[in-house]
């Protein structure tokens, strides 16, 4: 038996020709192109096409891909009905993971797994995952749901179906651009989760509902929140310091820092920072950069020598707290995003499908003799 590689650390499981990351030197590519390029130029919806398609789109291409997806912002019938029969104190992560799930209750063909099938469902998911988060919110606030609008991007859509008002175009443009930094990583957890579930020939529905429930933890997309909470936590800048520095002595994680893959600055994270930066100077939430900007500092002489650098979810939390999202919807707005990346590996693992079955090295006893229950 091969040792035990905790966490499958160094394992390559799969190939993907969608993101390829250098975590040595700090590149990430979705399909060859610089994640900045992306996060500058792109959208989420060509980000998604060329996610999928391993090209760039032509222009009628993008717009019906676009079109098709914007079909789908609408729910099923039946679901809106299904969201607001859930607890209002339900956690957003929690609602999300079980109505993606219920979205199989209402395809007459939730089991077809051709690829074909596989990009139809994901689309279906991709379309009405923003509307559940989003009339959700509004459902357990009190008010009233905002239908979808379809003239409206993804990015801008979800802000409208929040807020009942339409976004600014620097605030959909930052939503937009978080939307593409997020939507794929290679193979992290919850894509694995997804892999891992479709290798079953399961369905799309339980590989997505698998991945969200994996990316809620705190290791992983969680964190986010947990960076927040965090910066909510510490009074003032002055106080950065000392907090960082006694979670460290007692061996704590900060979040928001650290990541299995890059030793070097997150590249998602180089253009959070600066967006971070210029969204809380344009709405009255300097103090809160300059806390993360404080903390970055601390962790830099601390830890940066172990390879701990800032990570993706680290300046998102002060983007999206400057977007305006509550704090616990931080989590689900990564999900909205990385439905792109886990739909594309769930359909790489079923063009190309082997069962996932690892083993485990068995440390327990043998040869035990079988007591009957009365007589223990
Ligand atoms: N704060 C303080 N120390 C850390 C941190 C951190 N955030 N991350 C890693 N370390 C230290 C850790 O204590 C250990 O030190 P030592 O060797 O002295 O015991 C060393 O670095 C290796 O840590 P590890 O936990 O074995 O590394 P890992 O590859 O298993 O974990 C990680 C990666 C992301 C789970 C971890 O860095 C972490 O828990 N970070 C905080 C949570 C977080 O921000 N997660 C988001 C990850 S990136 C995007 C995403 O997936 O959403």
């Amino acid at each position: 038996m091969p040792p035990v590689t905790k966490g499958l650390e160094g394992i390559v499981a799969a190939e993907t020709a969608m993101s390829f990351i250098d975590g040595e030197k700090g590149v990430l590519e979705y399909v060859g192109i610089e994640i900045d390029a992306l996060a500058r130029h792109s959208t989420f919806e060509e980000t998604v096409f060329l996610l999928w398609n391993r090209r760039l789109p032509l222009k009628a291409e993008l717009d019906s891909f676009c079109a098709d997806i914007r079909s789908r912002y609408e729910l099923p019938p039946g679901m809106e009905q299904r969201l607001t029969a859930l607890p209002k104190a339900a956690e957003p992560m929690h609602m999300l993971r079980t109505m993606v799930s219920a979205l199989s209750l209402h395809d007459p063909r939730p089991n077809d797994n051709d690829v074909e099938s596989a990009r139809q469902k994901s689309l279906n998911v991709l379309g009405h995952a923003p509307t559940l988060v989003a009339y959700f919110d509004r459902y357990r606030r009190g008010l009233p749901i905002v239908h979808p609008d379809k003239s409206m991007s993804m990015a801008e859509n979800f802000l409208y179906m929040l807020n009942g008002e339409r976004p600014t175009p620097t605030m959909a443009r930052a939503l937009d651009a978080c939307l593409i930094l997020h939507a794929d990583h290679g193979l992290n957890n919850s894509t694995f989760a997804a892999r891992v579930v479709i290798s079953t020939l399961s369905d799309v529905y339980s590989a997505l509902t698998a991945a969200i429930g994996s990316l809620r933890g705190p290791l992983h997309g969680g964190a986010n929140e947990g960076v927040m909470k965090m910066l909510n936590e510490i009074p003032t800048v002055e106080a950065a310091e000392r907090y960082v520095l006694e979670r460290l002595e007692k061996k704590d994680k900060i979040m928001g820092f650290g990541h299995r893959v890059y030793k070097a600055y997150d590249p998602r994270a180089t253009y959070l920072k600066t967006l971070a930066k210029k969204l809380a100077e344009d709405t009255g939430n300097a103090a809160l950069y300059e806390k993360s900007s404080r903390i970055e500092q601390v962790m830099g002489k601390a830890v940066a020598a172990k390879g701990i650098y800032p990570n993706v979810d680290f300046y998102s939390a002060t983007t999206y707290h400057c977007i305006g999202l509550r704090l616990d919807l931080f989590t689900p707005l990564f999900a909205l995003s990385r439905i792109g990346g886990w739909a594309g590996h769930i359909i790489e693992q079923l063009a190309d499908n082997r069962l996932y079955r690892p083993e485990a090295s068995y440390v327990g006893p043998h040869g035990v003799r079988y007591v009957p229950v009365g007589e223990r």
